[in-house]
């Protein structure tokens, strides 16, 4: 009998540094496919907003702009992967980032592929520096690259929210967490034959 399952499900990683527009194509990508959107960074600021012991715990790192330790970040995604939504698949935004983080997703799924949006350190700034979004449904503006329309979000609001680790202090330290140890996992896709590498120094259509 056919595994149907196996056949329609889709689990697609973005793969980039900080600042890349891993979220900003993954929200253009999730009207595109219907696949929900999983960021581990947005789960981790809604433990910290909630200050669960999760959420207290990951902010000592996420405001030294370090790595949460692979544990957390696995069992946050094992939950994540129960609930109904995600039974089609999913889009992986800023998850796995180690290598470790790989091998334990790939005991419970089954990625179809990387897609690593490539951007030079020296852009990475600019972006993360000037980047907002909206208060009320959570879609990411930036200052000069995508201002928010003078009609507001497309949800109505005008509220504009900015992230704690946005400074220019904190995103070094993550470009060093980025290049030790998320870059590793390039090769580790690369011989699994699932990565694709994406220009992002272009126009973010
Ligand atoms: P996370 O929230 O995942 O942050 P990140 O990886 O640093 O990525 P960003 O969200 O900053 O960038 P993005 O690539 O989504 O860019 P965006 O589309 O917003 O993680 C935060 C923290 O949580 C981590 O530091 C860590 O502590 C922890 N964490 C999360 N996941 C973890 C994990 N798996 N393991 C361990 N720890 C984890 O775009 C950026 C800006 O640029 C926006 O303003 C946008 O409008 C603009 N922009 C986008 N594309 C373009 C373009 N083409 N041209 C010009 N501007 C553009």
């Amino acid at each position: 009998m056919l595994d149907t399952e196996r056949w329609t499900m889709i689990n697609i990683v973005l793969f980039g540094p900080p600042g890349a527009g891993k979220g900003t194509q993954a929200q253009r990508m999730m009207e595109a496919t219907g696949l929900p959107q999983v960021s581990t960074g947005d789960m981790l600021r809604a433990a910290v907003m909630a200050k669960t012991v999760v959420g207290l715990e990951a902010k000592k790192f996420m405001d030294a702009g370090a790595l949460v330790p692979d544990e957390v970040i696995i069992d946050l995604i094992r939950e994540r992967m129960k609930e109904d939504d995600a039974k089609e698949g999913v889009m992986f935004d800023g998850f796995p980032r180690t290598v470790p983080q790989a091998e334990a997703l790939a005991e419970f799924v089954e990625v179809s592929i990387v897609l690593a949006i490539e951007v030079p350190d020296d852009r990475i700034v600019e972006r993360i520096c000037g980047r907002f979004s909206c208060g009320n449904c959570g879609a990411v503006y930036h200052d000069k690259f995508n201002p928010l329309p003078e009609s507001g979000c497309e949800c109505g609001s005008f509220s504009e929210k900015r992230r704690a680790d946005d400074t220019e202090e904190t995103v070094a330290a993550r470009l060093q967490a980025y290049h030790e140890q998320t870059s590793p996992l390039a090769a580790f896709y690369r011989e699994a034959g699932l990565f694709v590498s994406i220009d992002g120094d272009r126009d973010i259509d």
